[in-house]
């Protein structure tokens, strides 16, 4: 196996380039996140992105702890879920507790907006200028870095649009911004912005879940070129460009090839960068998207440059 490549944060922190996606598709399938995390360790992961609201950083902390492999050459992120924006220090607290691992490596903002219980007792989510905003919620993260027990901060989902308003507040620039990407949807302007401000950027759900991509014939007959798998080509694409990829497998050959990087030709890689350019391809492979709104935000107040159904207007 080809070694993982390695990125620098910002802060001067090292980041595998291929991690494992701990999240199981619904919180009911959180037991199942000890044995897949098991299964990657044996097979060399070595980057592992779980979050609050996955429920499973108990498990992904209890594999990690067992396998033996010395806490210094394992790199976790989670994320601070919306329901804890007002009270970062505690949900860091309660991570770092069910992740039982002395430390995190990476705290990402998992979403620019907050969820709050209203006076009524029932949650709302407030408005990009109410509180608490996410620079309020970036100001506390970066109180954090004190306690010496987080290596890194970044934020998650954010448009290119929320970038540049936070980026005048910050004492502290996000290391990452973990953002959907992939052949359909390879984001461009975010990652613009992104390296403007010296900020990685992490590719979640890199497969796009599966079918779309899988299936896609330009992936199949560059993978057939390169005797690897469809999945291989998505992710080597991803981090060729220095995109992270932190694709999820409970399959113990899939987890063993998507650990595999592998180059693609300078034609190749344009192939691949040309799949979202056809018809009805550049879009979002994700479910999130209700009559325009993601979570409660709207695409334009989470800076995401897409039509309402999730796919990406001329
Ligand atoms: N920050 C955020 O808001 C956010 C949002 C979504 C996801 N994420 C993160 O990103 C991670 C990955 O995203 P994702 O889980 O949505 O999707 P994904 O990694 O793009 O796709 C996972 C799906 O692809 C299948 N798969 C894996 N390897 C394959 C291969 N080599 N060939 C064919 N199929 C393969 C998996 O099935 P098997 O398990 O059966 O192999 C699973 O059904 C998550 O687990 C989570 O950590 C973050």
């Amino acid at each position: 196996m080809a070694p993982i490549p390695q990125f620098d944060l910002n802060d001067g922190t090292k980041i595998p380039a291929v991690g494992l996606g701990c999240w199981m598709g619904n919180v009911e399938g959180a037991p199942r996140a000890y044995e897949m995390c098991i299964k990657a360790l044996k097979a060399g992961y070595r980057h592992f992105d779980t979050a609050s609201g996955y429920e499973n950083e108990k498990e992904v902390g209890r594999a990690i702890r067992e396998s033996g492999i010395p806490r210094k050459d394992i790199f976790i992120t989670t994320k601070i879920p919306n329901p804890g924006h007002h009270n970062v220090k505690g949900e860091f607290e309660q991570s770092l507790k069910e992740l039982d691992c002395e430390y995190i490596d990476l705290l990402l903002m998992h979403w620019p907006m907050a969820n709050v219980m209203g006076p009524d007792g029932v949650n709302f989510v407030p408005r990009p200028d109410e509180s608490p905003t996410y620079i309020e919620t970036w100001k506390d993260m970066e109180k954090l870095l004190e306690t010496g027990k987080v290596k890194s901060i970044g934020v998650s989902n954010f448009g290119a649009p929320l970038i540049e308003k936070l980026i005048p507040h910050c004492k502290v620039i996000p290391s990452n911004n973990q953002i959907e990407c992939h052949p359909c949807l390879p984001q461009k302007d975010i990652r613009d912005v992104c390296a403007k401000y010296g900020i990685t950027v992490t590719a979640y759900s890199p497969l796009g879940r599966g079918p779309v991509l899988m299936g896609n014939e330009t992936i199949n007959e560059v993978a057939k070129e390169l005797n690897v798998t469809p999945a291989q080509v998505c992710l080597s694409w991803a981090v060729q460009q220095n995109v992270i990829v932190v694709p999820k497998s409970e399959n113990k050959d899939r987890l063993a090839a998507n650990l595999n990087i592998v180059t693609l030709s300078a034609e190749q890689m344009e192939r691949v960068s040309s799949i979202h350019k056809e018809p009805g391809m550049h879009k979002s492979l994700l479910k999130y998207h209700v009559d325009g709104e993601v979570f409660g935000w709207t695409h334009e107040q989470l800076g995401w440059n897409m039509s309402s159904d999730g796919t990406v207007p001329k």
